[in-house]
């Protein structure tokens, strides 16, 4: 037996037991005739004692031992004589009368401790010794956790958790596809899923009712923290339903986690129209932890002579509470914030609401201190507060100031990430229309039910931008956790979307024949959501970055540095595969 209990697992009341526990080696502590060992697995260390009582033979085998040596320890857990309070196994240890050498171990390349000296790119070429680090780890049974919860939940409530191909037909909607060669069929390709999406469809074609999946999906899209190009969803569908039930269900479900999670109640998780969340946030995942909600102010700053603001299609604003005393360096920051590319506002007004009632803003020139208090009581402003305000093209205006607000949350420390903040947003447009390519994309996907109050709008191409979708994103702290839809069930008006959206009949035909054909035989009315488990993960968790919670994350570049792929593959394989590289 290679051990009797973990290191995580002995107390007090075992005091006097002979036991056996095997783990790594942290940390050893010389001090001549006394010797310590912390030893270390998945579930806590515990320390080894050495005596001057011990074998000499033993104290001599200890000193051998490096970090992250791999050995076994025989012996008797004993009361501690200075107890460590931090530590659950902190009141004994195990005086040892037997070690084993089980594997040496090379010097780490970085400290296997809480606070490691190892950079990210290290950390991740290592990452088989950064998961041995008790955040990495903590993480990883994080995850463990919530997929236990979310399969019982479910399972509970009669989903059923039935698996779906990963070598499927590559469809030219969202995002890119990543595509595998078919040696059996020369030329031709599987698409790994970007979501297991018509097959969950075709799942309720199939009666199956409930379903769920936590799913492996593939997308080849530029990377960000929250983004990889594996990632995992809680994949569900439901027959005979509508949004009412998805989304009762749904939230369910995440209450469910909060509350097992994180012992945290909530009453039913507010709701705003895609509309609302662009007009008062310019986002459609507005964070709302905290307020500044935009307020439009066109009706009382044009017509005063500052020619931007005359101009402007919208003259939008957040009031900064309690921030008049933002000094000019400060508001500098700010305005050069706004300006970075990434951003791309071409300024920012401000006008400081001074706590002894008087006015001082960046447009004196324009506006009277009767005009500023006409502007301030469109804000609720109170003295103190510091208005901040861009203008420009309507759409681009909101958005550049969600940037504004979200960074004076953070400056202003509202972005707590231990508050939850869920929040549903629907009512999607259906259709976006795209520039570049000068047609329409589905918001959502292709078989996303209109709102049936908005489908007559299809038939008259100049409302397209109107048409409401039943859609719905579950957002949490600004962070889009999971997205869904009513489907459309109905051929006829499959057929109409298709044609919507650019496709002849013969290309829906190739495309999407398999799934227009189930719907010839009794598709029930049916839909569904997706989480991003990922991201629910690092919610949960309190960090920003879903890297942390995968195993075996890729980097930016979509790397796995640690195994080095992508890479390239031998000739024979590729002429196995009838394929030649054209690289440029
Ligand atoms: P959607 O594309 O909105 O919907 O995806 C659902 C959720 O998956 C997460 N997500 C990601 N997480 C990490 N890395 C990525 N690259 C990534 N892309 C998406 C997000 C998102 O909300 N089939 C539909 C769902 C449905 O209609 O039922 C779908 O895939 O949290």
């Amino acid at each position: 037996m290679y051990r009797t209990h973990t290191c995580g697992e002995l107390r007090l009341a075992d005091a006097g037991k002979e036991v056996t526990l095997a783990g790594w080696v942290q940390r050893v502590r010389d001090k001549g005739s006394l010797v310590w060992i912390d030893l270390r697995d998945r579930y806590g260390i515990t320390q080894l004692f050495l005596d001057g009582n011990s074998d000499p033979k033993l104290i001599e085998q200890a000193r051998t031992f490096g970090r992250e040596f791999v050995i076994q320890a025989k012996g008797t857990v004993i009361e501690r004589e200075s107890k460590n309070p931090n530590m659950p196994t902190g009141d004994i240890e195990l005086k040892v009368n037997a070690f084993t050498l089980l594997n040496g171990s090379k010097t780490p390349p970085f400290t296997i401790e809480d606070v490691s000296d190892g950079g990210d790119d290290l950390r991740m070429k290592y990452r088989y010794l950064d998961i041995r680090r008790n955040p990495v780890r903590k993480n990883l049974e994080l995850r463990h956790r919530m997929a236990m919860l979310v399969r019982n939940y479910l399972s509970n409530l009669n989903f059923l958790e039935i698996e779906t191909p990963m070598l499927i037909k590559s469809t030219p909607e969202g995002a890119r596809d990543f595509v595998v060669p078919s040696r059996m069929n020369p030329g031709e390709f599987y698409a790994l899923p970007q979501s297991p999406q018509q097959y969950k469809q075709l799942l309720m074609v199939a009666g199956m009712d409930r379903y769920f999946q936590i799913v492996r999906c593939f997308r080849d899209e530029d990377l960000r923290a929250d983004r990889q190009p594996e990632f995992t969803q809680i994949d569900c569908e439901m027959s005979f339903v509508e949004q009412e039930d998805v989304l009762n269900t749904f939230e369910g479900l995440a209450k469910h986690l909060f509350k097992e999670m994180k012992g945290l109640e909530f009453d039913q998780f507010p709701r705003m129209t895609w509309h609302d969340a662009m007009k008062y946030y310019g986002s459609d995942k507005p964070d709302i932890r905290f307020g500044m909600k935009f307020v439009e102010l066109n009706d009382v700053v044009k017509g005063k002579g500052f020619g931007l603001f005359d101009n402007a299609d919208l003259v939008v604003g957040i009031n900064a509470e309690g921030c008049s005393e933002y000094t000019r360096k400060q508001l500098d920051q700010l305005t050069e914030f706004v300006k970075r590319p990434q951003v791309g506002a071409g300024g920012m007004v401000y006008i400081k609401y001074n706590t002894d009632g008087t006015f001082k803003s960046s447009v004196d020139k324009f506006y009277t201190p009767d005009d500023l208090k006409v502007i301030a009581d469109k804000f609720g402003a109170k003295p103190g507060d510091l208005m901040l305000i861009l203008c420009g093209e309507a759409m681009k205006t909101r958005v550049q100031l969600n940037a504004l607000r979200l960074e004076m949350g953070n400056q202003l420390g509202l972005r707590n990430p231990d508050v939850y903040a869920p929040l549903w947003v629907i009512d999607f447009p259906l259709l976006e229309w795209d520039e570049e390519t000068q047609r329409y994309y589905a918001m959502h996907h292709p078989f996303t039910a209109p709102k049936p109050e908005d489908e007559a709008l299809l038939d008259d191409p100049t409302k397209w931008s109107d048409i409401r979708a039943n859609a719905y994103d579950i957002v949490m702290n600004g962070v889009e956790v999971g997205g869904g839809s009513i489907r459309i069930h109905d051929r006829t008006l499959q057929n109409k979307m298709f044609h919507t959206l650019g496709f002849t009949d013969e290309k829906a035909q190739e495309q999407f024949g398999f799934l227009m054909g189930a719907f010839e035989y009794g598709a029930p009315p049916h839909a569904g959501l997706a989480f991003g488990f990922d991201r629910l993960c690092s919610l949960f968790g309190g960090a920003d970055s879903i890297r942390d919670f995968i195993a075996f994350p890729k980097n930016n570049a979509g790397r796995d540095v640690m195994s080095g792929s992508p890479a390239p593959i031998a000739q024979e394989q590729l002429d196995e595969l009838q394929i030649a590289l054209n690289l440029k």
